[in-house]
């Protein structure tokens, strides 16, 4: 069975993560599970905390949008303990969304260029400057692991506007076409 998907409103979703201290089986399999929950839902990056886990991992595959983001390409890869650098300041609004706020889709600022340490499913260092959409998408996940969301990043106003579809997420008044699990406090059952 694949992994739910836990939804804006569950408080596992408001911490912050602990690092990894060692890789093993369970976290390599733990893995391959985030990316099948990953590709069933149809995104394109999936934090810990999105499986009900506080730890500081991440999975991305960026390369199904790399039709409009040629960076993407190719890009499918696992983040343990991620770090980012900030490397230019100036921000880019486009619209982001996330599983675990479904049906919402709201323009969200970030810097465009970052340096990216990370360790891989084998605890082995990386480094990498990243650009564009990626960037993007790994900004959005390692917030994650902070406890943010991208309506964190979003006007008061625009938060107003959308405020009815959260309040439906949170008390699960929503249909989900991907394996959900709910806020404990929400009518719905998990
Ligand atoms: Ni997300």
């Amino acid at each position: 069975m694949k992994l739910p998907v836990y939804l804006y409103g569950h408080p596992v979703l408001r911490k912050v993560s602990e690092p990894l201290l060692a890789t093993d089986d369970d976290i390599k399999k733990l893995i391959a599970d985030m990316f099948d929950a990953m590709y069933e839902s149809e995104g394109v990056g999936l934090a810990a905390p999105q499986i009900g886990r506080n730890i500081r991992l991440v999975v991305i595959d960026a390369d199904p949008v790399s039709d409009t983001f040629a960076e993407c390409a190719g890009r499918k890869f696992a983040l343990i303990n991620p770090e980012i650098e900030i490397l230019e300041g100036e921000k880019i609004s486009r619209p982001e969304g996330c599983l675990s706020l479904p049906g919402i889709s709201e323009n969200v600022p970030r810097v465009e260029h970052i340096r990216l340490r990370w360790l891989d499913e084998d605890f082995k260092p990386h480094e990498e400057e990243i650009s564009g959409f990626l960037a993007r998408i790994v900004q959005h996940e390692c917030d994650h692991l902070e406890g943010k969301m991208f309506i964190d990043h979003i006007s008061a106003i625009r938060k107003q506007l959308i405020k009815g579809k959260l309040n439906s997420i949170v008390s699960g008044r929503i249909n989900v076409d991907y394996p959900v699990r709910f806020a404990p406090t929400a009518k719905r059952g998990r």
